[in-house]
């Protein structure tokens, strides 16, 4: 991944690669910029020609905060989106298959005129500077009402593939109940000592030469606190003051967005990659968005969030989105493509 990218950085290098091959490395050097659980990047590729099949990397598990595979395969539709979407701009036209157990999903790519599609542009450079930050939303960051419109709308690119979610936007005072919920959720899960555990493997200190992990700049930890918080979290029930922090953030929020869908595979990865379109939609238009606890395990907060939404299929994923306090220059690394790509 270039120092610097963007849009044009992309177009420019995609329009130096002179063979199939080679341009679809290229959108997937990019596309890895999705963001997973964890940043776990549970993914791996296998490159044939050229179809593209995504495999389940089962050596990476977060059995106690991800017991059903829900985050791990919205990370998946998150992913999908990024390359369908990196393709679409190349002028690139791709087919979406699900595939079986440890194969997630087979892409195929056929180019169709090769012309760039301008109108993307906005997304890409969205993809490119997108980060998940955590903080305080800034007072009055009210977002208009058509970029709200636009990102709740159905991602066009949407696979026949894929199970369709429901997405909804809650704001006021539905979004200091959502923020209980999760809250709640959060204080159950911190009782367990597997659970901290767990969480605490997945802390990567500042000055941490590891590309996988949730780096504790990005979660505001001074250096010296981010190599101590993995021990803490370990150790300690910090459980309280944690969901007090989250409580915090995400009622600061304008606004909220949610996504239902089935329990099923399927539904998951349509999450991930409706999301992702929501999600780089609202970057688009200079908004943060922020992921701060997905993670709704226990049925009755679950539903509860999930009524607050006004859904009719169970809640599966949300973040807070808004002009969030300060700026940062950080970019939450990745494990390269190299590293990741068998070819055949
Ligand atoms: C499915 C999914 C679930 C996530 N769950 C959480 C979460 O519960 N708490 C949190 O702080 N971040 C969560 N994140 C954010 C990731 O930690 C973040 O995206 C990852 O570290 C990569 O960083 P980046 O988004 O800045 O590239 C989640 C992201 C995804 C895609």
């Amino acid at each position: 991944m270039p120092e610097k990218f963007s849009a044009e950085t992309y177009k420019k290098d995609f329009e130096s690669k002179d063979s199939c091959n080679a341009r679809i490395k290229h959108i997937l050097s990019y596309a890895i910029r999705a963001p997973s659980t964890h940043n776990s990047q549970p993914w791996k590729f296998i490159l044939t020609g050229n179809r593209l099949s995504i495999i389940n990397d089962e050596s990476i598990r977060l059995p106690k905060s991800d017991a059903l595979g829900r985050y791990r395969h919205i990370s998946f539709g998150y992913l999908i989106h990024h390359i369908v979407l990196l393709a679409a701009y190349s002028g690139t036209q791709t087919m979406t298959r699900l595939g079986r157990a440890p194969v997630i999903a087979e892409i195929e790519f056929h180019t169709q005129h090769g012309v760039f599609d301008v109108t993307i542009a906005p997304l890409i450079n969205a993809l490119c500077s997108r980060r998940n930050r955590r903080g305080i939303f800034e007072r009055d960051s009210a977002i208009p009402h058509n970029t709200l419109e636009a990102a709740s709308a159905r991602s066009p690119l949407f696979p026949a593939a894929l199970a369709k979610p429901e997405c909804a936007i809650a704001s006021g005072r539905t979004v200091a109940c959502i923020a209980s919920c999760t809250a709640e959720g959060m204080r159950r899960a911190y009782r367990s000592n597997a659970f901290r555990r767990e969480m605490a493997s997945w802390i990567t200190p500042t000055g941490s030469w590891r590309k996988t992990g949730i780096p504790g700049y990005s979660l505001n930890q001074p250096a010296i606190l981010s190599w101590l918080l993995p021990n803490i979290i370990r150790f300690i029930d910090i459980g309280r003051f944690l969901s007090k922090l989250n409580v915090t953030s995400i009622s600061s929020a304008p606004c909220v967005f949610g996504f239902a869908g089935d329990d099923t595979v399927s539904s998951w990865i349509g999450v991930g990659f409706q999301a992702s379109h929501t999600a780089l939609t609202l970057t688009a238009a200079r908004f943060d968005v922020s992921v701060y606890v997905a993670a709704m395990e226990y049925d009755d907060t679950r539903r509860e969030a999930g009524r607050a939404f006004g859904f009719s299929h169970p809640l599966q994923f949300l973040f807070a989105t808004g002009a969030l306090k300060g700026n940062v220059s950080w970019c939450t690394p990745r494990v390269p493509v190299s590293q990741k790509l068998t070819e055949r």
